[in-house]
């Protein structure tokens, strides 16, 4: 493994290694790093806080280095092209971890060192959604017949997108499990959108701007995203917004996910339910992504 740029990338035996890892890192377990002493490459082409500092967080934690892009004061100024930067930082780095908001980034840029897509424009997010997955791996068994309602921007959201994929890879990989999803947002041109990403059973009301929907539906989880207003060129009005009240009207054991940063679409009477594990989400960004650095730079 020495790339990780969309979910696609990995077999299930990579993402269970991942998650094993990462589960020796929340237990406060350490692993030789075999003396080896790494600079890391973070190239953010676009804001983030979680990614980013979850990122540094985990470098530190693994005793590594890191080197920082920062765009405004590169060389970018006087005209280096994109490749040329990112190739300048790979003669410094031996991992490179990059944010970009084009989806094509990684198809137009030649990568000589590994890599970590941190999220590309609309397309994927694959380090979200494996620390996604390490969190319903906390409450449910993916062997299961899971129930997933995505609620929100499903578009344009690069984080259901890389989830939906890994989800897919376990609905395929057992083969007595059929999951259903249901998705609740803004429609224009989702089904054709779906059809793309998705060959599983889809709970019939896919069009729905409707929260009662999922009443009905009884999720095992809810997955939330904001409304991605930097890749939208049209103004998008929300009104889909979960309370604590509507949350109480869900099983017990459904879990509320969101890979935040949220506007108005959770409201923060939902904080302190137990179903909300949106704050776990973040902090087992951290322990995921020293398992993704641990197994690019050292694992194989
Ligand atoms: N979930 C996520 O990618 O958050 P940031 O944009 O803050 O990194």
């Amino acid at each position: 493994m020495n790339k990780l740029i969309s979910i696609d990338d990995l077999t299930i035996d990579q993402i269970n290694d991942i998650v094993k890892i990462a589960k020796i890192y929340k237990d406060g377990k350490l692993i030789p790093t075999f003396n080896l002493n790494p600079v890391i490459g973070i190239m953010f082409f676009e804001p983030s806080t979680r990614t980013n500092y979850s990122f540094q967080t985990a470098i530190h934690k693994l005793g590594f280095k890191f080197i920082e892009y920062n765009h405004d004061n590169s060389s970018s100024k006087k005209g280096e092209s994109l490749q040329d930067t990112i190739s300048t930082f790979e003669c410094y780095c031996d991992l490179i971890i990059i944010r970009h908001p084009d989806k094509n980034i990684f198809n137009d840029i030649v990568f000589s060192k590994p890599v970590i897509n941190a999220g590309n424009g609309p397309e994927e997010h694959p380090t979200q959604a494996l620390l996604d997955l390490f969190t319903i791996l906390d409450s449910k068994d993916l062997s299961d017949n899971l129930k997933i309602s995505f609620v929100g921007d499903i578009i344009c959201s690069r984080t259901i997108h890389s989830l939906i994929k890994l989800l897919e890879k376990y609905n395929n990989h057992y083969t007595d499990t059929n999951y259903t999803y249901n998705f609740v947002g803004y429609t224009e041109l989702l089904d054709k959108h779906l059809e793309k990403i998705l060959n599983t059973k889809i709970y019939p009301d896919i069009r729905s701007h409707d929260l009662n929907n999922l009443i009905e539906f009884q999720p095992d989880i809810i997955y939330t995203t904001r409304i991605q207003k930097e890749r939208r060129h049209f103004n998008q009005h929300t009104n889909i917004i979960i309370d604590n009240d509507f949350l109480d009207k869900m099983p017990e054991d459904t879990i509320l996910m969101h890979p935040l940063p949220r506007n108005n679409e959770i409201h923060t009477s939902c904080d302190k339910n137990p179903r909300s594990v949106y704050y776990e989400q973040m902090k087992n960004g951290v322990y995921i992504r020293m398992a993704i650095i641990y197994k690019l730079l050292i694992m194989d």
